[in-house]
C-alpha cells in the first residue's frame, strides 16, 4: 500500500514558515492577479490564490476584465503594472480569450515579476538548467518528491500531458535532476507500455480514470495533477483506490499537488519581491 503524499499537509507547513519570514520585511510582498473574462474554474483558482496570499501577509490585488477586453488593453494594464512600486508579481490567470495571444500578452511581463515562470525569458532559463523562475505546479511537485525523499536521479520518469503549463516544465525540472524522462500525450502508440517501466509517474491529462492500476509498476511514485469537475467533485487523472495498492508513493486529489502550486505561488511572489527590494 502505497504512501500518501500530503500536499495539503506539507503545504500548510511552508505556507506557515512563509507567514514567519513575511512579517520580519520591511514591507509588503504585493501580487497583481489579472482575470480576463467569467471562466468559472479560472474564478475559482484565483479566488483561492488572492485568499491564501492575503492569510500569509501577501497584498493581493485582482483586474477583472471584461472577455471582450482588447489584447491592447491588456497589454497597457500589465505595463502599468510593471511600474508600480507596490506590485512585485504579476499573474494572468490563463487561459485567455481565443482573440488574444498569450504568448505576446506573457512576453509583456517584466522579467522581475514573472511569478508563475510563463514569460519566454523564465523558459529558456529552464531549459538552460535555471530554475529561477519555474511554473508554481511543476515546482510544487518537485517539491513534494523531494519532501518525502523519492529518488529522481537515474530513475525513469513518465509525463502524460504536454502543457506549456505543467508537462513541459515538469519534465525539464525532472531532466535537470538526472532522470530519464519519457513525455506521453494523446497521440502516444500505447501509454501502458510507458508507463509500465515508469519509477516516477506524473499524470497530466486532465482524464478521469486514464491511469488503472495495471499502468503503475509495483512500487513507483506516482503524481496525480488532473483536477477535473465531476458532479461537483474533483476527480484526477489517477485510479486512485486501485493504484495506491500497487504504488510506492500517491498523490491524493484533492489534497496532493494543488495545494502545493498555491504555497509555491506565494513562494515564487516572495522571491520576487526580494530580487525587486533587494531583501535576502
Ligand atoms: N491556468 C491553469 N493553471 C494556471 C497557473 O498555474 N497559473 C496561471 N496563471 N494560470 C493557470
Amino acid at each position: 500500500m502505497a504512501t500518501i503524499l500530503d500536499g495539503k499537509k506539507a503545504a500548510e507547513a511552508i505556507r506557515s514558515q512563509l507567514r514567519d519570514e513575511i512579517s520580519r520585511l520591511g514591507k509588503k510582498p504585493g501580487l497583481a492577479a489579472i482575470i480576463v473574462g467569467s471562466n468559472p474554474a479560472s474564478k475559482m483558482y484565483v479566488d483561492i490564490k488572492e485568499r491564501t496570499c492575503r492569510e500569509t501577509g501577501i497584498l493581493s490585488e485582482r483586474y477583472s476584465l471584461p472577455e471582450a477586453t482588447t489584447e491592447s488593453g491588456l497589454t497597457e494594464l500589465i505595463k502599468s503594472l510593471n511600474s508600480k512600486k507596490t506590485i512585485h508579481a504579476i499573474l494572468v490567470q490563463l487561459p485567455l480569450p481565443k482573440h488574444i495571444s498569450e504568448h505576446r500578452i506573457l512576453s509583456a511581463i517584466e522579467a522581475s515579476k514573472d511569478v508563475d515562470g510563463f514569460t519566454s525569458h523564465s523558459k529558456s532559463q529552464l531549459l538552460a538548467g535555471n530554475e529561477s523562475s519555474v511554473p508554481c505546479t511543476p515546482k510544487g511537485i518537485i517539491r513534494l518528491l523531494e519532501l518525502y525523499k523519492i529518488p529522481i536521479e537515474g530513475k525513469n520518469a513518465v509525463i502524460i500531458g504536454r502543457s506549456e503549463i505543467v508537462g513541459k516544465p515538469t519534465a525539464l525540472m525532472l531532466l535537470n535532476r538526472n532522470a530519464t524522462v519519457t513525455i506521453c500525450h494523446s497521440k502516444t502508440a500505447n501509454l501502458r507500455e510507458h508507463t509500465l517501466k515508469a519509477d516516477i509517474i506524473v499524470a497530466a491529462a486532465g482524464k478521469p480514470g486514464l491511469v488503472t492500476a495495471e499502468m503503475v509498476r509495483q512500487g513507483s511514485a506516482v503524481i496525480d495533477v488532473g483536477t477535473t469537475k465531476v458532479n461537483g467533485r474533483l476527480i484526477g487523472d489517477v485510479d486512485y483506490e486501485k493504484a495506491r495498492e500497487k504504488a510506492g508513493w500517491i498523490t491524493p486529489v484533492p489534497g496532493g499537488v494543488g495545494p502545493m502550486t498555491v504555497a509555491m505561488l506565494l513562494e515564487n511572489t516572495l522571491q520576487c519581491y526580494k530580487n525587486i527590494e533587494g531583501e535576502k
